[in-house]
């Protein structure tokens, strides 16, 4: 094990460096402010690193992403979803059995209890489903705590996995005004959401397999993406020893915003917005240069990825695939490919090395498939479940975790008397 040598306060201080499997260095500073009574100061946590993880390695320089080292193009190519969750939950691909047994308990766990329906009631039918969804999920813990033992948090995170969908649809069937669909344990995980979104009981309802295969892809390019803003969350609210089910509900919220998952429902009403302004790109790219503007491209730009996101290359291509399959012809795609030709050759998107990412396209082929874009954010918390729930249990399985509690720079006004009410 090497060190680093800081000096501080005419003072020399050795800080043990740790080497991950990848060759990433980390200087370890858990004993600076004992040594130093100095902290670090890190904005957006740029630089920190919050925990030592094996679930998912990305390089951004070079636009690798690989879950438990199995590189993103393969998985997207090959797997079914389940086998996802199960490779990056449990680690370690599972045999037939495995999968077997891990995707009936996924079929069946997908009810509500049935009074957790009545709580879809009492929103506005404007509601945004990522709130309906948050609160559901919290809401879950209501009806399953969590006791001491390991089984209930095993059983818990298939219940989790397997209600989420049935939460996600009904929230959908609530601002449609139609009746709930419930789950069916005879279709694969992603047939039985598209089944409970779009079937009516009016009428039969045979799921496309052209669908279900996009929806496959697109949550397993979602399944993980290390410690992302929703995935700290969930480490950060699950380091208080909160369950699984309030941790996760935590990091729904924590994605909903538009820089995280919230983006993907923004590069859609970005791209309504240059249609209906007549289509010029170059204005848009414009504004988004210009800081007093106030406007960003959004679905461009990474703090990890600096050369490309090697979701958003799999999307784009899929994004052609899928509409010529479903006979869609979006003239939106057309401006998503005009934009980022036009920011790439720019000069301030090149310096900056602003990329498409995972929400530029992936708006484009949900839509295609008929998933209306209030729904975008939620679709990517479906897909990033499995990974925020493999996170949340290597935190609670790692015996280093303390509770997360980063400290603070004090700026504010120092010791002064107290001023009555009457004298101020
Ligand atoms: N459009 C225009 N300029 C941008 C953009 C953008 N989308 N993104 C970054 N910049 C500029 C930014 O103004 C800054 O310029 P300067 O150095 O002159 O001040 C520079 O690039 C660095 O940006 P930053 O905001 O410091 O970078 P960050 O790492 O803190 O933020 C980001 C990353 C993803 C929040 C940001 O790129 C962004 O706001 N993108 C748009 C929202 C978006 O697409 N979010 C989805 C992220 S990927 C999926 C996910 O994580 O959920």
């Amino acid at each position: 094990m090497s060190n680093a040598k800081l000096i501080f306060d005419g003072e020399e201080y050795e800080l043990p460096v740790i080497e991950g499997t990848e060759g990433e260095r980390a200087i370890d500073i858990a004993e600076l402010r004992k040594q130093t009574r100095a902290i670090t100061l890190d904005y957006g946590y740029a630089n920190t690193g919050s925990c030592e993880s094996e679930i998912t390695f990305i390089n951004g320089e070079e636009g690798i992403l690989r879950y438990r080292g199995y590189p993103i193009e393969q998985v997207a190519a090959g797997a079914d979803f389940t086998e996802v969750c199960y490779l990056l939950i449990y680690g370690h691909l599972p045999n037939a059995s495995e999968l077997a047994e891990f995707q009936r308990l996924l079929a069946y766990h997908t009810l509500l209890h049935e009074d957790m329906k009545k709580f879809f009631e009492g929103y506005p039918p404007t509601a945004h489903p990522m709130a309906i969804l948050s609160s559901m999920v919290s809401s879950l813990s209501a009806y399953y705590p969590e006791g001491q033992g390991d089984e209930d948090v095993e059983l818990n995170i298939a219940r989790l996995l397997a209600k989420t969908p049935t939460i996600a649809a009904f929230s959908y069937k609530k601002t449609m005004g139609q009746p709930f669909i419930y789950p069916r344990n005879d279709l694969s995980y992603c047939a039985n959401f598209l089944h409970m979104m779009f079937a009516v009981p009016a009428e039969p309802y045979v799921v496309p397999q052209v669908l279900a295969k996009a929806l496959n892809m697109l949550l397993i390019l979602h399944a993980d993406h290390e410690q992302n803003c929703s995935t700290s969350t969930v480490r950060m609210v699950g380091s208080s020893q909160a369950n699984l089910f309030a941790s996760i509900g935590a990091g729904i919220n924590a994605l909903w915003g538009p820089l995280h998952g919230g983006a993907n429902q923004r590069v859609i009403e970005m791209l309504e917005r240059i249609r209906n302004d007549g289509g010029d790109v170059e204005k848009y790219v414009r504004m988004a240069k210009d800081r007093d503007s106030g406007f960003r491209l959004m679905g461009f730009g990474h703090r990890v990825y600096k050369n490309f996101d090697p979701r958003a290359r799999i999307l784009k291509r899929s994004a052609d695939d899928v509409l010529e399959a479903l006979g869609v012809d979006d003239p939106l795609l057309d401006i998503a490919k005009q934009l980022e030709a036009v920011a790439l050759e720019d000069e301030f998107f090149v310096e900056r090395k602003l990329y498409p990412n995972v929400d530029f396209y992936s708006g484009i082929i949900y839509r295609a498939m008929g998933i209306p874009t209030q729904m975008f954010t939620v679709m990517f918390a479906l897909g990033r479940l499995p990974g925020w729930i493999a996170q949340w249990k290597e935190m609670r399985e790692d015996p280093r975790t303390r509770i997360n509690r980063p400290r603070q720079v004090y700026t504010g006004a120092t010791a002064r008397d107290w001023v009555k009410l009457g004298d101020r």
